[in-house]
């Protein structure tokens, strides 16, 4: 998801490919699993099974989640994204505790 600036602690969790910023997350509600949906004119995701919120970062807005979306291992090669192998990006969110 390509994110807009702003909001330092969602700025965190945000990568920058080129010259724009993303959101990389793995889209399961961090309460029991469900699958949250993407609500474009609220800007935020919706866990249908207990009402839980996120918003477009991935942060928390409305519990019960105990946390926001889970960042998978990453890195950027160039303008790439690649899934699954660990670049220093990633590793540095991780060393902030960000990607839990
Ligand atoms: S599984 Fe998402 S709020 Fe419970």
């Amino acid at each position: 998801m390509k994110k807009e600036e702003g909001n330092p602690q969602a700025e965190a969790r945000n990568i920058k490919v080129g010259n724009d910023n993303y959101m990389i997350a793995i889209g399961l509600c961090t309460h029991l699993g469900c699958i949250p949906a993407f609500r474009k004119e609220e800007g935020n995701f919706l866990c249908a099974c207990h009402g839980g919120m996120f918003d477009a970062s991935g942060l928390v807005l409305k519990s019960p989640p105990p946390r926001g979306f889970d960042i998978p291992p990453f890195k950027i090669d160039g303008n790439k994204l690649v899934l699954g192998e660990v670049g220093p990006e990633y590793q540095a969110m991780k060393d902030n505790g960000v990607t839990l």
